[in-house]
């Protein structure tokens, strides 16, 4: 099984957004897709199901070792994809949770993912990388970073990267797939100048081809609580995600000699 973090340094880059609609395409392209939430924000769940704000979730397996994968698991009305939400965070973020031991319930929730015969597992996670980030980061097999093309924040990605690489002490599995550049406004030129500067700034294949653009649609399907390509006019989405999951397909395959190993 394929277990991917979506993470990046800064808030509001678009991960959630990512994670969402880069699940729906692994999921319409038929593989077992699992979509966990371990942002204590709970914001892949509020896309998703509106009642997901009561439904046990990351942080009560994380918790609580009687809680299995399977309770938590919930289904959408695509056979191919299902979901967990991010649940009662309150105990962990009033410190109930060190890193060892949650940890330990990370490993445990994918093993059981495996078990259950999903091909792929997308972890959203809040911004940042400490915490429960952390600990997804420790037992993901790949990563992705999301970076805005805006002027704010482009020069931190190598420093993200770089710490990203470092977590390979503690997990020699994390591969490091790249940055994934969201919200281009093509017509914008600093929001091209950004794109190219972040090119510039790191060797080439660190940086997907695939662009995800700026659209309103998006903030439109995540207020319907929907995947973009689900909406009237949001065709065109869909070959972006397509084409994003190919690319990191290529990427992630193991058994590809061609597969570059990006943390070394
Ligand atoms: N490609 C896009 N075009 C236009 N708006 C977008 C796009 N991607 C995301 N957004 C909007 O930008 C905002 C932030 O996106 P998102 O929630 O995915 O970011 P995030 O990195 O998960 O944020 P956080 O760090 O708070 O979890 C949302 O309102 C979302 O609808
Ligand atoms: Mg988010």
């Amino acid at each position: 099984m394929i277990t991917l973090a979506i993470t990046s340094q800064k808030g509001g880059v678009g991960k959630t957004t990512l994670a969402i609609n880069l699940a729906h395409a692994f999921a319409r392209s038929g593989r077992r897709t699992l979509l966990v939430d371990s942002d204590p924000q709970g914001s892949v769940g509020l896309s998703l199901t509106r009642q997901s704000r009561h439904l046990s979730g990351f942080y009560d397996m994380l918790g609580n070792p009687s809680v299995s994968a399977e309770k938590i698991i919930v289904p959408t009305r695509m056979p191919t994809l299902s979901l967990v939400a991010s649940g009662h965070s309150s105990a962990y973020e009033l410190g109930g949770g060190s890193m060892g031991v949650t940890l330990h319930r990370v490993r445990c929730f994918l093993a059981e993912v495996e078990a259950l015969d999903y091909d792929i597992c997308i972890i959203d996670t809040a911004a940042g990388l400490f915490g429960a980030t952390a600990d997804v980061l420790s037992a993901c097999n790949g990563v992705i970073v999301p970076q805005q093309a805006e002027p704010l924040g482009v020069r931190s990605v190598p420093k993200m990267l770089e710490a990203l690489a470092r977590m390979r002490v503690v997990n020699p599995q994390l591969q490091v797939l790249g940055v994934v550049l969201t919200m281009l406004k093509e017509e914008l030129t600093e929001s091209r100048e950004s794109a190219a500067a972040l090119r510039n700034l790191l060797p080439a294949e660190m940086v997907m081809q695939t662009v995800v653009p700026r659209d309103d649609l998006y903030v439109r399907a995540s207020a319907r609580g929907l995947p973009v390509g689900v909406m009237e006019e949001g065709e065109e989405s869909l070959a972006t995600f397509d084409a994003l999951r190919s690319e990191l397909e290529r990427r992630i395959v193991p058994a590809n000699p061609e597969t570059p190993d990006y943390a070394e």
